[in-house]
């Protein structure tokens, strides 16, 4: 990461402030220009492909030049619904003139219709509204602790929460406390205690560590999306149901990409029919127009914090709680998980054919999907994707030799052929 931007900041124009990427400039220009201004004025806190997005429509983005792409990452699965989908921009704009913020300390007449909404769909008692995924994650478990000890009796500042390894939920302190990437804890100590790691897909260390006592609950990604789309031996949510509801320990899953139609089902944990007791929703419950996390439960966990001891100045604001009913109706009238569930098959079909010294392993469930890259001189994730981009289609490695494969959920079976024949000679381009 550092060597690339710097090689950008060397090359970097003086630039001056409010200027804008011109129309007049000569195309490769136009987004050199973008490249050079973000590596110059913003933190360098991210690697991203060298492409200047300026406009999106359903499963397209378009460049600054005017170059149209397939989106294949879908901003991390919070574009399901599809880039700008009309419904959703027609609820943010109408509400956007009406009312937008109220904060918490007054009733607004919007909170309650999302709330009802979202907790009957989902079936739970009741929803904390937040912002981000990792505040989601955060109040998860901010509730689990007063569970703990308000109905499990732990004592005092004793509760421990179990992740699994290489577990990814946000860049909050507790969530890098609970990291196994030093690239995402590293100096970044001292960390959160009270919380304990054992391996994913792992039921005996599981069984072992929630004999504990003072544990009170579970969180995990139903699949471990940044891992690089890890996906859990069949029967595995079930046997965390199992252990869970045994040891009396929550099970928290964290939906936040595996969520809203993704993997082919409303939740993924529906794939084993299981109902964790806290389930975090975020990135697609807006469609990627707006900020919008929310946490289930039941009354036992959630009427655990009382006035006063959480909350968000932005959380349950009327205009996010349009944009979420909107985003939710959109998953649900347009089929979406039924979409996802039957395009999956059909790409990791299309992708078990690519070049097996190539693309070594194809993984995935619905549209959430990763391929595997052998590393060679010639050939790397990040190769990969720049070859893949100045074919058309976008997407990103998670780590060094992982491609994610994750479209918006709207794609149809012909956008999708096109996408696997873009693949298939980006990939051939190496053999
Ligand atoms: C499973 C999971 N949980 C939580 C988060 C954090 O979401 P946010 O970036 O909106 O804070 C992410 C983000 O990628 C995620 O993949």
């Amino acid at each position: 990461m550092q060597s690339r931007l710097s090689i950008f900041r060397n090359i970097a124009p003086r630039l001056t402030r409010g200027q804008g990427t011109k129309a007049n400039l000569a195309p490769s220009q136009a987004s050199d220009f973008v490249f050079k201004r973000e590596d110059k004025y913003g933190a360098q806190n991210y690697a991203p492909i060298p492409v200047a997005i300026s406009k999106g429509e359903g499963v397209f983005v378009w460049d600054v030049d005017g170059k149209r792409y397939y989106d294949f990452l879908s901003a991390y699965s919070a574009v399901n619904q599809g880039h700008c989908h009309p419904k959703i921009v027609k609820a943010l704009q109408q509400q956007a003139s009406k009312l937008t913020l109220t904060s918490r300390a007054f009733y607004n007449d919007v909170l309650g219709e999302y709330e009802e909404y979202v907790t009957e769909l989902f079936g739970y008692d009741r929803v904390l509204p937040m912002n981000t995924g990792v505040e989601g994650g955060e109040t998860a478990c901010k509730l689990a602790r007063k569970w703990a000890y308000n109905v499990k009796n732990i004592p005092k500042n004793q509760a421990k929460i179990v992740f699994a390894a290489n577990n990814f939920w946000g860049r909050t302190l507790a969530a890098v406390s609970s990291s196994t990437d030093p690239s995402a804890y590293n100096h970044y100590g001292p960390y959160m205690p009270g919380f304990e790691i054992v391996p994913y897909n792992d039921v005996n260390a599981l069984e072992k560590v929630t004999n504990d006592p003072n544990v009170c609950a579970f969180m995990v990604e139903p699949i471990q999306g940044e891992a690089g789309v890890v996906v859990p031996d069949p029967g595995y949510l079930k046997s965390v149901r199992d252990i869970c509801t045994k040891n009396n320990v929550l099970f928290i899953a964290d939906e936040v990409q595996t969520g809203l139609s993704r993997t082919g089902k409303r939740l993924c944990v529906d794939h084993e029919s299981v109902r964790p007791d806290i389930v975090i929703l975020g990135k697609a419950l807006s469609g990627g127009l707006y900020p919008i996390s929310a946490v289930l439960c039941d009354d036992e966990i959630m009427l655990t914090i009382r006035p006063g001891e959480h909350g968000s100045t932005y959380g349950g604001n009327p205009l996010a709680c349009k944009v979420a009913i909107a985003a939710l109706e959109v998953l649900e009238e347009e089929k979406l998980a039924e979409n996802a569930e039957k395009l999956g098959h059909i790409l990791r079909d299309e992708l078990g054919k690519l070049d097996k010294s190539i693309v070594t392993t194809v993984r995935g469930k619905g549209m959430l999907n990763a391929i595997v890259i052998k590393e060679t001189q010639d050939v790397n994730a990040w190769k990969v994707c720049l070859r893949l981009r100045d074919n058309g289609l976008l997407c990103k490695p998670t780590h060094e030799d992982i491609i994610r494969f994750a479209p918006p959920l709207t794609m149809t079976e012909e956008q999708l052929e096109e996408c696997v024949h873009i693949i298939s000679d980006a990939i051939m381009s190496f053999s």
